[in-house]
């Protein structure tokens, strides 16, 4: 595992850090390979009963790498593809700590996490449509099921930016910290608080509150990857990424 994803263990919780914060922690197909990895570990460690997910610096993260993008095929197999079914079919809790900027999937992650606090200084979005491409990670119906349909509807035709006030009324997170340090001590507090349950009683709480939606969570994932995939290799979509890379 490259140092560009961090795990560190802290009791029965398992840290996954995305740390390239001098590209905004953008996220490439080798760090999604690392993030991958780091899920199933959690997964199956009989020590491991809660995940917290955060990153360093000022950004939660910039989305896809889109030079990597450009670079790397994808298709189901692809390991950011993996790392949302990985991440949609976790059993055990995962807790997420969101800070400044976080893009694309650096939103559409949270979807699939079970507590989501914030910083003050969030701004989330999901501007596929101003790239030339569509939903990704289950959101094309996961953030109307979070947050209603005419929020989703909006966020996900216009691209715009999502502030703290209003994620936090809406319910795409659960609590808004005045500063980041506030928010990774609570974030991680809260981890090591719920981790004192037992495994076999979060599993099986979790499982209730999925209900039957993981299956269809995984078909809709691999539905809306088909057509992103498409999407990206539109000239509409190229031509975003370059005026993005050569700005
Ligand atoms: N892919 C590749 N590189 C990215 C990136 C991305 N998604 N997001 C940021 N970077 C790189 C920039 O190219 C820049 O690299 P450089 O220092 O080598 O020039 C570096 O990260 C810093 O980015 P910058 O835009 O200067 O930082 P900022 O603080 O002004 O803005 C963001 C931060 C996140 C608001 C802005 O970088 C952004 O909008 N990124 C693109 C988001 C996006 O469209 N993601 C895809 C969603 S599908």
């Amino acid at each position: 595992m490259s140092d560009l994803v961090l795990v560190e263990q802290q009791g029965a919780v398992l840290e996954i850090q995305i740390n390239r914060p001098d590209k905004m922690n953008a996220l490439t197909d080798a760090m999604y390979a690392d993030l991958v990895a780091a899920f199933k570990k959690a997964e199956q460690s009989k020590e491991i009963n809660v995940v917290y997910l955060r990153s360093s610096g000022p950004h939660f993260s910039a989305g896809n790498d889109l030079a990597d993008f450009l670079e790397t095929e994808f298709n189901l197999e692809s390991n950011v593809v993996q790392f949302l079914l990985t991440l949609a079919q976790m059993t055990k809790p995962v807790v997420a700590a969101v800070n400044g900027a976080a893009v694309g999937i650096g939103l559409t992650m949270l979807l699939h996490c079970d507590i989501v606090f914030a910083s003050a200084d969030v701004k989330l979005s999901v501007p596929f449509i101003k790239l030339g491409l569509t939903p990704e990670g289950g959101s094309s119906q996961l953030l109307a099921a979070r947050c209603g349909d005419l929020k989703a509807n909006e966020w996900l035709l216009t691209g715009r930016n999502i502030l703290a006030n209003e994620a936090e009324n809406t319910g795409l997170v659960n609590q808004v910290f005045e500063n980041v340090d506030t928010l990774w001590d609570e974030a991680g507090a809260l981890a090591q608080k719920m981790s004192k349950s037992s495994q076999d009683v979060l599993v099986a709480s979790k499982l209730l509150l999925k209900g039957e939606q993981v299956s269809d969570v995984v078909q809709l994932i691999k539905k809306e990857a088909t057509i992103f995939g498409q999407r990206l290799q539109s000239q509409e979509a190229k031509a975003a990424f370059d005026a993005f890379l050569n700005r």
